[in-house]
């Protein structure tokens, strides 16, 4: 069993937890994930290891609350246990030998992109990052990533908190003004994917982007991770999650992420009565 050791709620519909699960944090590499059930016999759910204590045998997660899994994952406390938590799972992200990167982060994904941000940081690569939410009191982790960028920005769509605009009208500035960067690292909603990958194909630049938002079950059974990548068909759980952003085809999984959406706000519904 894997005890839940904290919980933190990051705004109203994003929390973090930190699980006790030694032999994954001796394992755990950015852009990985685990597979957990909130309860017994309940539906696996694939989530991104947001950060990772090797000494202190812990794994941090970072979930939104959108459907009924992530509803009563949501309900456990402090002190009990997950009978599921399996890892750690996908390839790790590769960030050997990077010099300068910038880190573009958006509303949840950058649960994913803090540990990428962190990683780098470490390993001594400089870090320019962006990260944008919808408004401020969806903000996440923004002390977190002061701490790990050499040049950092928060957007918000309605001017709230930061700067008003988008995530890419930053970068674009970054690249005019002649940073050059070895590579762009973009992590969030699809469409913010898709348009960083147009930007920086733009400039040359080349662009990894996280397709972890559409895992379903994060096993290659399902099927609803399939992408397109340069013509090629790949399942985001086993060939990725990364892949290079100037090879996704982002229409069709945007119109194929909207498959399960109906489904989830009926169980959501059922979870609540
Ligand atoms: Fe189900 Fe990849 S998430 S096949």
């Amino acid at each position: 069993m894997f005890e839940i050791l904290e919980k933190e709620s990051l705004n109203p519909t994003v929390t973090k937890m930190v699980v006790k699960a030694p032999l994954i944090a001796k394992k755990a590499q950015p852009g990985q994930f685990i597979i957990l059930r909130a309860e017994e016999n309940g539906e696996r759910i694939p989530l991104t290891i947001a950060d990772y204590d090797r000494e202190a045998g812990t794994i941090t997660i970072i979930f939104q609350i959108v459907g009924k899994t992530t509803m009563r994952l949501q309900d456990l406390s402090v002190g009990e246990p997950l009978p599921t938590f399996v890892g750690p799972l996908g390839s790790a992200s590769e960030i050997k030998g990077l010099k300068k990167v910038a880190v573009i982060g958006g509303g949840v994904g950058c649960a994913i992109a803090y540990p990428l941000a962190k990683a780098l940081h470490e390993q001594g690569t400089i870090v320019h990052t962006v990260t944008g939410f919808r408004n401020r009191d969806l903000v996440i982790l923004e002390e977190a990533f002061t701490k790990v960028s050499d040049r950092y920005e928060l957007i918000s769509d309605d001017g709230s908190t930061g700067r008003k605009g988008l995530v890419t009208d930053v970068l674009r500035e970054w690249i005019e003004q002649g940073e050059r960067y070895d590579e762009v690292i973009a992590i969030g909603p699809l469409a913010m994917m898709k348009f960083v990958s147009l930007l920086t194909k733009r400039y040359g630049i080349k662009t990894i982007v996280s397709m972890n938002p559409i895992m379903i079950d994060g096993t290659g059974m399902c099927g609803g991770c399939r992408i397109s990548v340069g013509g090629e068909v790949k399942f985001a759980c086993v060939d990725g999650p990364d892949f290079d952003g100037h090879l996704v085809d982002f229409d069709e999984a945007i119109s194929r992420s909207a498959t399960y959406r109906a489904f989830e706000a009926r169980k959501r519904e059922e979870y609540c009565q």
